[in-house]
């Protein structure tokens, strides 16, 4: 496996794959990578011939005060073993000044489905994302790429850019993989004390509930809401948001939703989760 930390390395090697006929799949990833991850490389692997993971915690999308930017886990020797056993042809590990060698004064926004959801509670976290995933694709040159359902808003914006800017990137979205109790896997459970992390699978738990009770038809989406707030409340967190909407637009539901989309993100003490289920009518 190769691992490049420099542009013009990475770029050499995927030119290369094409000029040998070689589709390639890539996943981004800000590091410690977990079986999530590796799921979205299983995806990548099986609908491309060559396959890039790009291993990059990226400034721009931490919020206000930095967020958690400084102690975001990082472990790149670790993951460069895991990638090595999942199959993956070369890892892109570029340090700051690579990717920001100055200050950015060009952006790319996404300004529809980024207004809801995370990007509410997040400002500027979306712009972020996507300022690094267009250079990331500009680097890469991929002809697939691979995200998590576990971010869903984040897939949709990144399909939404790729669309409105016609990168000639396929954009599949993978579901997300959980722990035996349900929990999103994510670095961030990493942050939890044990004590949260033995409630933390409440907010699946309240999905998974309020997912039943709109396929059994309560279509009273503060009934469900509500429902979901108490479950998460009792188990100690501090809800961020609650939110039913058509999963295509990221807009309130109506007689045309065909996909319905519960989005949660709560507060375990001081680490922020995020999770969500869909539901198709
Ligand atoms: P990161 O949080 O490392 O996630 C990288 C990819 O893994 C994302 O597409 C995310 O949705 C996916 N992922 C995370 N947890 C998952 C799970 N439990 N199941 C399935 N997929 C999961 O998301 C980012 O990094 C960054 O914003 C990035 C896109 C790399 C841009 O910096």
């Amino acid at each position: 496996m190769n691992i490049f930390e420099r542009i013009e390395d990475i770029r050499a090697f995927s030119l290369e794959g094409k000029r040998n006929g070689k589709t390639i799949g890539f996943v981004p990833t800000m590091g410690c990578l977990h079986k999530g991850h590796f799921s979205l490389m299983k995806e990548a692997k099986a609908k491309s011939d060559v396959l890039i993971v790009s291993n990059f915690v990226n400034p721009a999308q931490f919020g206000a005060n930095n967020e958690d930017y400084q102690k975001y886990p990082r472990m790149p020797e670790q993951d460069n073993a895991l990638c090595a056993e999942n199959k993956v042809d070369a890892v892109f590990f570029p340090g700051k000044d690579e990717i920001y060698p100055l200050q950015n004064s060009t952006w790319v926004i996404e300004d529809e489905l980024s207004s809801g959801l995370c990007g509410r509670s997040r400002p500027g976290h979306f712009r972020g994302v996507c300022m690094v995933v267009a250079k990331l694709f500009n680097i890469v040159l991929p002809d697939i790429a691979v995200f998590g359902q576990k971010d869903y808003q984040q897939a949709k914006i990144i399909e939404k850019m790729v669309y409105d800017l016609n990168f000639p990137v396929k954009i599949i979205i993978a579901p997300t993989v959980r722990d035996n109790d349900g929990l999103a896997m994510s670095s961030r459970n990493k942050y939890l004390s044990p004590e949260e992390r033995k409630k933390a699978p409440t907010i699946f738990e309240s999905l998974e509930n309020a997912a039943r009770q709109f396929v059994a038809g309560e279509k009273r989406t503060n009934e469900i809401t509500g429902e979901i707030r108490l479950r998460i409340s009792q188990s100690g967190a501090k809800v961020d948001y609650i939110e039913i909407l058509d999963a295509e637009i990221l807009k309130p539901i109506d007689g045309k939703t065909k996909k319905v989309l519960i989005a949660v993100a709560a507060f375990f003490g001081a680490t922020r989760l995020i999770d969500n289920i869909v539901v198709t009518l």
